[in-house]
């Protein structure tokens, strides 16, 4: 459990980054941090997160995770479900979870999330971080080949903290369910139930210098993505990027 905090800033280099700050000064589980915009938004694998000003929900809550160190990847899984109930239920958008947790619809990207492990004087914590677009007016064409908004699939952009609420009831619920007993199967399980990512799906892994074709198998306990491969054998994905090679048309 965690008490919500939340600071609001007009805008921040990164709401990850002041996140980490805060909790090298002591910050307590379940601080968090909104933007109106980022200068400098950081995604997963040393990307960048556009984040021009209120075009997004920018937004970063600082975790003391209790759980063995082994399964901290699964709090980047539980809040991927926690950010796709919270777009249904505030704002009616059904999501899908492509492997770890990039939130998609239509297959282009609505919702990026990045947990940053960050060492404390209290103890080692995670940051994690989560943007959702609610507009696209200030994206570069190009990437509206790749990334959509709530805007684009509701017509509504107005939602922030209606999402905001519903976003943060979701990841106290989810946060408590992997803190109870059972709750990492329940975790895997909730994850498996939103993602067609799961089972069967023919995708491309780019994991460092490495790159491969399989079809997914299912999720490991610790999260790690099951890809076999053309040989019959099980590869498990754990820090790689994934595309499906198969999309349905894009609208
Ligand atoms: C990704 O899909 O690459 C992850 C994107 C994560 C973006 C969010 S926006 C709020 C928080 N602050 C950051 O600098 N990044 C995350």
């Amino acid at each position: 459990m965690f008490v919500p905090q939340i600071l609001r800033f007009e805008s921040l280099p990164s709401t990850n980054l002041e996140a980490a700050r805060l909790a090298g000064q002591g910050a307590a589980e379940g601080l968090c941090v909104v933007a109106r915009e980022q200068t400098a938004g950081r995604g997963r694998l040393q990307r960048q997160w556009l984040s021009p000003k209120d075009a997004g929900l920018y937004f970063s809550i600082l975790l003391r995770p209790q759980l063995q160190q082994s399964d901290w990847p699964l709090l980047t899984l539980a809040a991927a479900v926690a950010a796709h109930d919270a777009l249904w239920d505030a704002c009616g958008v059904q999501a899908d979870i492509k492997w770890p947790n990039d939130l998609l619809v239509n297959e282009k990207k609505i919702c990026g999330i990045l947990a940053e492990t960050v060492e404390t004087p209290s103890g080692r914590a995670v940051v994690v971080g989560i943007g959702i677009n609610l507009t696209q007016h200030a994206f570069p064409a190009t990437l509206t080949l790749e990334a959509t908004s709530v805007e684009t699939v509701t017509g509504r952009s107005d939602q922030l903290e209606i999402l905001l609420a519903a976003l943060l009831a979701a990841l106290e619920k989810y946060y408590a369910m992997l803190n109870q007993p059972g709750g990492r199967v329940e975790i895997l399980e909730a994850w498996g139930e939103r993602s067609s990512y799961l089972e069967g799906k023919v995708v491309r892994v780019v994991e460092g210098g490495d790159s491969f074709v399989g079809t997914t198998r299912g999720l490991e306990c610790d999260g790690a993505l099951r890809v076999e491969t053309a040989d019959a054998k099980i590869r498990l994905v754990r820090a790689g990027d994934v595309t499906n090679l198969r999309p349905e048309l894009k609208s």
